[in-house]
Formats: C-alpha cells, structure tokens, sequence
C-alpha cells in the first residue's frame, strides 16, 4: 500500500560528519539527513576529505578539519557547513561567501568551560604544579624545603587579557575573587570588560605591566604570530604566560626558546602550531604547562556544541535564520 506522506516527502539532504559524534547528535538529525559518519574518527588527510564531500549537501565539521578553497570546490552540491567550535579559522570563509554557503559556529556555550580552564592552566603553570608532580613520581622528593618549587602569586597579581570577547571577560570575572588587577587589549574597548573594572591597554603595555598574561583572541592572518621573540622580550622575566585560543597566535619556537633562557618564567599552552605536533623544543622545557587542546572538554560544554551545531542544520534545512551564523557570511 503506498504512503501518501512518504511519497511527497522531501528528500534527505546528504550531511558528512567528519568526525565521531556523540549519539544524541544523529538521533537529532537522522529524520532529515543521509548521514555518513566518520565513526572510526580517524581523522581524514585533505585528499580524503576532498573524496568524502563529493556528493554532500551539507558539512558538520570540527576545529581541526581543514576547509580549504580546494574541499569547498570538490564540493559542488554543499549548501552549509556547521563547524563544532566557537573558532572557525579553520574553513576558508572567502570561499564560502562566494558560493553562497552559510556557515555556522557554537559561540557561548563553551564560554564558561573554556574560562574555567584557561584558569586551570593559569593555576597549574604559576604554581608549577605538573612540573613537581613529574619530580615527585620519579621519585626525587626526599623532602620538605623552604625553596622547593616557589612559584608566582595570583591573587592581587596583575592579569592581562589578550582578546576580550566573551570567553576573555569570564576570565576576567573570575579574576575579581583573586583579587586582580585587570589589563586588556582588544581592537575596541569593551563595555563587558569596563563593569569589571578592567583597564584597555596596547599590547606592549600590557604585556610589560602583566604578571601574567592569558591569550584569547581568534586566529586570523593578523593575529599570526602576534606573540614572537620580540613582544616575549617586553614581558616580566617572573611572568606567565596562557595560550587557549589557537596555536599560530604564539611563536612556539621563540617561546620554546625564551622559557630555555628563562626570560619569563613558565608558560601553559592548550594550543600549539600545527598540532598534534609539539614542537620538541617544548617538550624539552621543564617550566611549561602542555594540554591536548581541551579547553572546551566538559561533557556539557562539548555537547552543548555538538547540538547547537546540529540545531543550526535543522535550522538551515528548515528554511529557518541559522541560530549562531559565522558573522559576515
Ligand atoms: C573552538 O571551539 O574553537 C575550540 O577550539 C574547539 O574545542
């Protein structure tokens, strides 16, 4: 017996999701797309991902895919691409503007997460905390000392913010029960930043007055190298200094080699330049904080994306204004 229903209704659109999702994504998604999912998550190589979206309509795709001009082109039915991360430095968005495809992102929901953990690193990296966790497991700690692994205060240091979007001021908010001062640089002021008593400075200001200074700002060809050898040299030799934004931001080597001369005192990083590589000269340096870029890695942020990004293709698939469009497409 044939089904009226079935027999006008639309057809799926075809969605790749490129990496393993978490379930709750495809039972949102499954009556309105043919999905095919990256289950076995390994991550695909650039001729595969251009093999992948031949026939797509559609793109769920993550921070460390690369979207370049060339999968956009082998891509000749795509109409949307939602990426699963607050950044989307990673998809060629020139590209997309001139085919027409709307891209969108997760602002927000990983505000807070990612906050809480540029702060976990600030603790972790001014209190060396990894560094006398490695020498106790391997058995150096013979016992107590005075001088034994002195680290940096925060409470009343002086903070500064590089990029005060919406994850820069939930630093900064937490930085109030320290007891800090707060320093940022930004394009703009920020209304966000001046109720919390934070003061706009320029970069080199900022990074000579800092104790320690915590990255946040997105990645761009202007912001490539933003922190090198040059701007290391203007900051305090006791400070700190935080990256969770994007690797590329800071010049690992020059980093790598300011933390080896101890011209500031101890760095955390949660992003790094071509990642999953390190740059072995940052592996070798015992005053640094090293994290698997995992700055949004709590359940309910990391879901919390994941379903605003499926929410966006139900929208875009719906007709409907996308709910967290990259903003200029
Ligand atoms: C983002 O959302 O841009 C993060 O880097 C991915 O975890």
């Amino acid at each position: 017996m044939s089904n009226t229903n079935s027999q006008h209704a639309r057809p799926k659109s075809r969605l790749l999701i490129t990496r393993r999702v978490f379930p709750a994504v495809i039972e949102a998604l499954a009556d309105h797309f043919e999905i095919e999912h990256n289950e076995a998550d390994e991550p695909w190589g650039p001729e595969a991902m251009r093999q992948r979206v031949a026939s797509i309509d559609a793109l769920y795709t993550v921070a460390t895919d690369r979207i370049d001009a060339s999968v956009i082109q082998a891509a000749p039915h795509l109409k949307m691409i939602a990426t699963g991360s607050v950044g989307y430095n990673h998809i060629d968005l020139a590209a997309c503007r001139q085919r027409g495809i709307p891209v969108s992102h997760t602002p927000d929901v990983l505000t807070e997460a990612t906050a809480d953990m540029a702060w976990a690193l600030l603790m972790a990296t001014a209190r060396r905390v990894t560094e006398s966790e490695r020498w106790l497991r391997d058995g150096s700690w013979q016992g107590w000392a005075w001088d034994q692994f002195l680290g940096a205060d925060l409470h009343g240091a002086n903070l500064g913010i590089v990029g005060m979007g919406r994850i820069g001021a939930a630093i900064a908010r937490r930085a109030q029960g320290f007891s800090m001062r707060v320093f940022y640089h930004n394009r703009s002021e920020s209304p966000q930043a001046k109720g919390l008593g934070a003061s706009l400075m320029s970069l080199n200001d900022l990074l000579a007055a800092s104790d320690h200074v915590v990255l946040v700002l997105p990645y761009s060809q202007a912001t490539h190298h933003v922190i090198g050898a040059e701007q290391i040299r203007q900051m305090k030799p006791t400070a700190t200094l935080i990256n969770i934004a994007r690797g590329g931001i800071v010049d690992d080597q020059a980093l790598a080699a300011a933390l080896q001369e101890r011209r500031i005192a101890a760095a955390g990083l949660d992003v790094f330049e071509g990642e999953p590589q390190v740059h072995p000269d940052l592996l070798a340096c015992n005053n640094i904080v090293l994290t698997p870029h995992i700055g949004s890695a709590t359940l309910s942020s990391r879901l919390g994306m994941a379903m605003l990004a499926a929410r966006n293709l139900l929208a875009w698939r719906s007709g409907s204004p996308l709910l967290t469009p990259v903003p200029g497409l």
